[in-house]
């Protein structure tokens, strides 16, 4: 199926599914469940029915599951419920053969009254078999044969219904003429022929017929009467009687065009002893008319609102209709209803321009045909004949099944391959054609009466038939009281219900597999107790995983300790699932108790584990006198400081903000004195005044580590720097970890330093005094070689100032010779 099942199919599939598992068998609590499932079969065994392990096996499996054996094993043969259709053959006469009823026919003409024995018609058989029983299952198909053939020489009787208006005048005319032959050409078909006539022409009384006297006495020239139904000539052989009351008949005359025709057509169906139809034989009645016809309500007008009863109203002495004038025209249906059950085969013989509403009319009624005659019915003979053989060269099968039993009919007819028909043409006398005829119980109907049933199967037209003793199998003996496996109010039921084929029937307002819950419990299609109702919400488990669901409620757990209990309609609750502080249940008994998963506080504790006492003293800040210094809040008899863009608020109260100037001034003198014996605290003081104020440590650096700690520095008075980082522990008391060495300035060697400044000084003096002297020596020299050049020069011009130099100056030509 899964491949069918495409993403298009998916809505029908959807459908399909279900359908199909409604006829699964497991899930079937009931023996007659069961039994109306196809293919399942039941264990009736009384007490548990379980397998070796324990375990319980399903009631009704399929017959075909696998370990079927092995159920049946386990439930023992004479328990098991496997109902099977059944067949029984009751009267299955053999067809009557052809030629048998030849020559009996002719031998009996004559007599008005016909002289066919009962006996010599009963023989004829054309129907078999004609009476069977079976048992069916639900949905479990039966087919069987049901075979057909006409006989040769069947009886047939013909009733000839004529409108007597006077518009039909030529017709009778023409009818009495071809009596005779149309009695031959019948013999023709059968020796066993009965020929009856009868005319109608409507209600005496107006606005159908004139009522004025002398209209009543004689309604047009040369005619009769008028009157209802006239049952001129009974059934008979004789052909010359026929001709003769055909000729008799009175033309009447009416007023408005449609005639009484329904009338008759019901006595004459009805009246069987006065037409004198025979039991076993094919019952022709035709309708010949020029004319419409009333039907029921038509009687109003005249006055007439009683329904017509559809029995027979004849006057034992004139043949006549009694009941015309005091009861309705028949409807349609009624006619329909007798012809059926009087299997009539009704022609229709009209002339043109009433043929399409007999046509129609035709329609409505099993069995019934339409000709056309033409105006003075000279072809009535022809039509006839036509319509008997087309009446007689098809049968149709018929049955009058109701809803749960439907019944298919498979037939070759004369072909080679079967299809679903209930119809075969074109047959001729004595060719035989199987039906295949199916036979299905849908269901099972509610009321018990209504699973024995009597089905006609019929070929239409005949009175023949086949009668099927139908019974449903819709429940097992078990079930019925009185029987084995049956046990009223039984122990096994909790003595609210009925044990029957293993399982219990529980009265009303008792549920479950023993009837032992109550009726507010809902039960699931499959057995199951609908747990919904232990579930505290959808989703969640059943008894919240801490009990089981019985009967729509929840049976909690014991637990192993005594002490421990779980309760609740869910069993959500439990006195051993509370927060636990320090290990213990809501902090112990004297702190509170744990009722349905929360501590219950006892006063003065509070807390999601009644951990806290209930007081806010070790959070007023004894400088203000507010809680948490309003920056916090008092949790737990703690402040749980608040935080703002700068940082977290800290401090037992909340009192240190990141921006405030903070315990570096108070600590400084306390931690000089502690660590480094410095400060402007002495000995005694530091002992006074430091020993509560924090708790410090020693550390090899001190930098800040959390949040909310701070670092202070600062120098002592000799100059060294120390630092320590403050914060707070866990219960807000400070703590101080002290850096442990001081960060001094290095010492210096002052007299090094002027020494050596003076002896650098001393350095560059007597440098630069050599190098004065150096540089003075040179020059001296050398002034002191230039005077004595100039000395030299002083020879020639002495006395003369060797710097003077005189205005003019006097050149002589050393070439001169002069000297
Ligand atoms: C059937 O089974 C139920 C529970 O499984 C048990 O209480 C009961 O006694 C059994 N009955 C018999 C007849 O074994
Ligand atoms: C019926 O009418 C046709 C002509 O319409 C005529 O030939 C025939 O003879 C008539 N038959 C009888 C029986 O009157
Ligand atoms: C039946 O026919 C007889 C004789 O023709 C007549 O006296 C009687 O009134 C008729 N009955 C009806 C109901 O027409
Ligand atoms: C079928 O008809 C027969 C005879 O009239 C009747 O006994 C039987 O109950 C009918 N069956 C149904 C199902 O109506
Ligand atoms: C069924 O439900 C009604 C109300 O809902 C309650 O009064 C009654 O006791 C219930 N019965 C059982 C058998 O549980
Ligand atoms: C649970 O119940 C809610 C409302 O009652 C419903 O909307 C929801 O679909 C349910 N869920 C399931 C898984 O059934
Ligand atoms: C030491 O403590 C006492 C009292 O607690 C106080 O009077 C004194 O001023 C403190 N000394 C210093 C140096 O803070
Ligand atoms: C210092 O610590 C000790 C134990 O660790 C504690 O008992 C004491 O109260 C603390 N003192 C201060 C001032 O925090």
């Amino acid at each position: 199926m899964g491949r069918v099942c495409t993403a298009v199919l998916a809505g029908l599939c959807v459908l399909f599914v279900v359908a199909q598992a409604s006829l699964e068998c497991k899930n079937k609590g009931s023996c007659s469940e069961c039994i109306q499932t196809p293919n399942c079969m039941w264990c009736g065994r009384s007490g548990n029915f379980t397998d070796e392990s324990g375990q319980n096996l399903k009631r009704c499996v399929k017959r075909t599951d696998e370990g079927v054996s092995q159920w049946r094993e386990t439930c023992g043969a004479y328990n098991v419920y496997d109902l099977a259709n059944f067949f029984e053959m009751i009267d299955n006469f053999e067809l009557t053969q052809a030629g048998v009823l030849a020559g009996s026919g002719s031998a009996s003409g004559g007599g008005a009254g016909g002289s066919w024995s009962a006996g010599s018609s009963e023989a004829v058989v054309q129907i078999k078999p004609q009476r069977v029983a079976m048992q069916l299952r639900v949905q479990e198909s039966y087919s069987m044969t049901v075979t057909f053939r006409q006989a040769e020489d069947y009886p047939v009787d013909l009733y000839y219904l004529m409108d007597l208006s006077k518009s039909m005048e030529d017709d009778k005319e023409s009818l009495s003429l071809l009596g005779a032959q149309l009695a031959f050409e019948m013999q023709q078909i059968t020796q066993n022929f009965r020929l009856g006539f009868g005319s109608f022409v409507d209600k005496v009384v107006m606005p159908y017929v004139s009522t004025v006297p002398e209209k009543l006495e004689a309604p047009c020239l040369g005619c009769a009467r008028p009157y209802g139904f006239k049952n001129a000539l009974p059934l008979t052989a004789d052909a010359s009687s026929f001709e003769a009351e055909v000729r008799n008949a009175p033309v009447s005359g009416n007023l408005d065009a449609p005639e009484g025709g329904f009338d008759a057509i019901m006595q004459a169906i009805v009246c069987q002893d006065q037409i004198k139809w025979r039991q076993e034989a094919r019952r022709l009645l035709v309708f010949s008319t020029d004319a419409g016809f009333h039907y029921a309500g038509d009687g109003k007008l005249g006055g007439i609102v009683k329904p017509n009863d559809g029995k027979c109203h004849l006057d034992p002495l004139y043949n006549n209709y009694t009941h015309s004038t005091l009861q309705d025209y028949p409807s349609v249906s009624q006619i329909n209803q007798v012809a059926k059950e009087h299997k009539m085969n009704l022609i229709f013989a009209v002339t043109a321009e009433q043929s399409s509403v007999y046509k129609e009319l035709a329609k409505m009624i099993e069995g019934s045909g339409q000709g056309e005659l033409t105006a003075n019915s000279s072809n009535v003979v022809e039509l006839v004949k036509a319509e008997y053989d087309k009446i007689t060269s098809k049968v149709e099968l018929k049955d009058n099944a109701t809803a749960p039993v439907s019944i298919r009919y498979f037939s070759k007819c004369k072909s080679n391959t079967e299809k679903e028909t209930a119809v075969c043409q074109g047959l001729k006398v004595g060719d035989q054609v199987d039906f295949r005829v199916e036979i299905t119980v849908e269901k099972c109907p509610e009321n018990r009466e209504d699973w024995k049933q009597l089905i006609h199967i019929y070929p239409v037209g005949l009175r023949e038939l086949l009668a099927i003793e139908l019974e449903m199998l819709c429940d097992c003996a078990c079930e019925r009281e009185g029987n084995a496996g049956f046990i009223d109010r039984a122990a096994e039921c909790s003595f609210a219900g009925t044990y029957q084929c293993g399982v219990c029937d529980c009265f009303d307002n008792y549920l479950g597999s023993r009837c032992e819950c109550g009726a507010n419990t809902t039960i699931e299609a499959d057995g199951t107790f609908d747990e919904s109702s232990c579930r505290e919400t959808n989703t969640s488990s059943v008894c919240s995983g801490r009990g089981s669901c019985t009967c729509g409620e929840c049976t909690c757990n014991e637990r192993d300790d005594t002490a421990e209990r779980v309760s609740g309609k869910f069993c959500e609750c439990t006195n051993f699932l509370c927060n636990r502080f320090n290990g213990v249940l809501c902090g112990g008994p004297d702190h509170g108790v744990c009722d349905c998963n929360t501590c219950k506080c006892k006063p003065g504790w509070k807390g999601d584990a009644c951990m806290c006492e209930d007081s806010q003293d070790n959070c007023i800040n004894p400088a203000s006198g507010e809680v948490c210094s309003l920056r916090g809040d008092c949790e737990c008899n703690q402040c749980k400081c608040s935080e703002n863009e700068n940082g977290r608020y800290s401090g037992k109260w909340c009192e240190d903000c990141p921006t405030c100037k903070g315990k570096c001034e108070p600590y400084k003198p306390c931690v000089q004195c502690l660590f480094f014996q410095t400060g402007e605290l002495s000995e005694e003081e530091c002992k006074a005044n430091c020993s509560d104020m924090f708790n410090a440590t020693l550390v090899p650096i001190a930098a800040e580590e959390e949040a909310g700690e701070r670092l202070c520095s600062f120098y002592d008075e000799n100059d060294c720097r120390f630092k320590f980082v403050y914060g707070y522990d866990e219960n807000k008391e400070p703590v101080v970890r002290v850096q442990q060495t001081l960060e001094c300035p290095p010492k210096l060697d002052i007299l090094g330093i002027v020494l050596g400044v003076i002896g650098a000084i001393v350095a560059v003096g007597l440098a630069l005094l050599l190098m004065w002297k150096v540089l003075t020596t040179i020059h001296d020299r050398r002034e002191f070689a230039r005077f004595e050049k100039e000395r030299m020069m002083a020879r020639w011009d002495t006395g003369e100032n060797p710097i003077y130099k005189q205005a003019t100056s006097t050149f002589k030509n050393p070439m001169y010779g002069g000297k």
